[in-house]
C-alpha cells in the first residue's frame, strides 16, 4: 500500500478495491492531469492550449462533428496528435505504455459493444480481460442498481434495448474503478428521467472516489447543471472553456 501511495504522484489515500485499484484524492487542487498545446489531428482537431484539472468534472459539448470524440480519443492515446504536445500527469502521452494508460483513463466508447452472453458473463470478462481478480454477483448486482438496471444477471444481452446496454457499458466501466473515466455521449439513448438519474449517479460517483471525470453531452442543459468546467467545440476549434463551478 505505501509502495502504491508512493507511486502515485501526489496521491495520498488510496482506497483498496480489486485489482489495480486507483482512486483516492490529489492534495494539490489545482494539479493538471491533462495539459494540451498547439495540438493538432488531421484537419479535424486544433488545440491551441486546454488544461484539464484532476478530479473535476468537465462536459465536452458542440455540434455533431465538432470533435468531440476526437479530443476524448486523444486523452488515452487511442489516436496521436499529428504535432504538439499532450502531457498526462506532466509526462508525454506518448510515453506511457497504451495498455497501462487505458487501465487508468478509461473511455466509455459513444457506441459500446457487448461481449455475447449473459450481463454477469459481460462483468467476467471484463474483468478477465483487464487481468483482474474475479468479483463475485453481489459486487454485479450493486453495479446493477448503481445503474437502475433491475435485471437479472442471466438476461442475455442481445436482448437489451439500447439504453439498457449504454448503461451495462456504463457499469463494466465502474468494475474496473480507473482514475479518469472518459464518457462519449454515455446517456444518448435514455429518455430525459434516466438521463439525469444516470448523469447524476455517474458525478456523485466521481466526486466521492476523486476520479476524474471528462464526459461528451449533446445536452447543455446537462453540463450546465453537473459540470466544473464546460468545453464547447465548434467546428473542431475549442469555441469556449467556461468554469461553471469552482471547487
Ligand atoms: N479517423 C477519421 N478519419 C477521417 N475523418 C474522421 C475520423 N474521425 C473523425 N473524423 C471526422 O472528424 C469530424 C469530427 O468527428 P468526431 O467524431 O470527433 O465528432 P463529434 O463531435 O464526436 O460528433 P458527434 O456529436 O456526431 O459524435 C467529423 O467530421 C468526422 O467525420
Ligand atoms: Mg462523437
Amino acid at each position: 500500500m505505501a509502495d502504491f501511495a508512493a507511486s502515485c504522484n501526489k496521491y495520498y489515500l488510496c482506497s483498496m478495491g480489486s485489482g489495480n485499484f486507483k482512486q483516492g484524492h490529489y492534495t494539490d487542487p489545482e494539479y493538471k492531469m491533462f495539459e494540451l498545446e498547439n495540438v493538432k489531428f488531421r484537419d479535424i482537431l486544433t488545440v491551441d492550449e486546454l488544461k484539464l484539472k484532476a478530479q473535476r468534472v468537465t462536459c465536452i459539448v458542440g455540434k455533431s462533428g465538432g470533435g468531440k470524440t476526437t479530443l476524448l480519443k486523444l486523452l488515452n492515446n487511442l489516436i496521436s496528435a499529428d504535432s504538439g504536445t499532450i502531457l498526462y500527469k506532466g509526462k508525454g502521452i506518448e510515453t506511457y505504455d497504451p495498455v497501462a494508460l487505458r487501465r487508468e483513463v478509461m473511455m466509455l466508447p459513444q457506441q459500446p459493444l457487448m461481449f455475447s452472453g449473459s450481463i454477469r458473463d459481460n462483468f467476467g470478462k471484463t474483468l478477465r480481460f483487464a487481468e483482474r481478480e474475479a468479483a463475485g454477483d453481489a459486487v454485479y448486482r450493486d453495479l446493477l442498481q448503481q445503474v437502475g438496471l433491475k435485471l437479472p444477471l442471466e438476461t442475455d444481452t442481445m436482448n437489451l434495448s439500447g439504453g439498457e446496454k449504454q448503461r451495462v457499458a456504463l457499469a463494466r466501466v465502474l468494475l474496473l474503478q480507473p482514475e479518469t473515466l472518459l464518457l462519449d455521449e454515455p446517456s444518448s439513448a435514455l429518455d430525459d428521467e434516466t438521463e439525469d438519474f444516470i448523469i447524476r449517479m455517474v458525478v456523485d460517483y466521481a466526486r466521492e472516489r476523486g476520479v476524474t471525470l471528462i464526459t461528451v453531452t449533446h445536452a447543455t442543459s446537462v453540463a450546465e447543471r453537473f459540470a466544473d468546467v464546460m468545453i464547447t467545440l465548434f467546428d473542431g476549434k475549442i469555441q469556449r472553456v467556461e468554469t461553471l463551478k469552482d471547487t
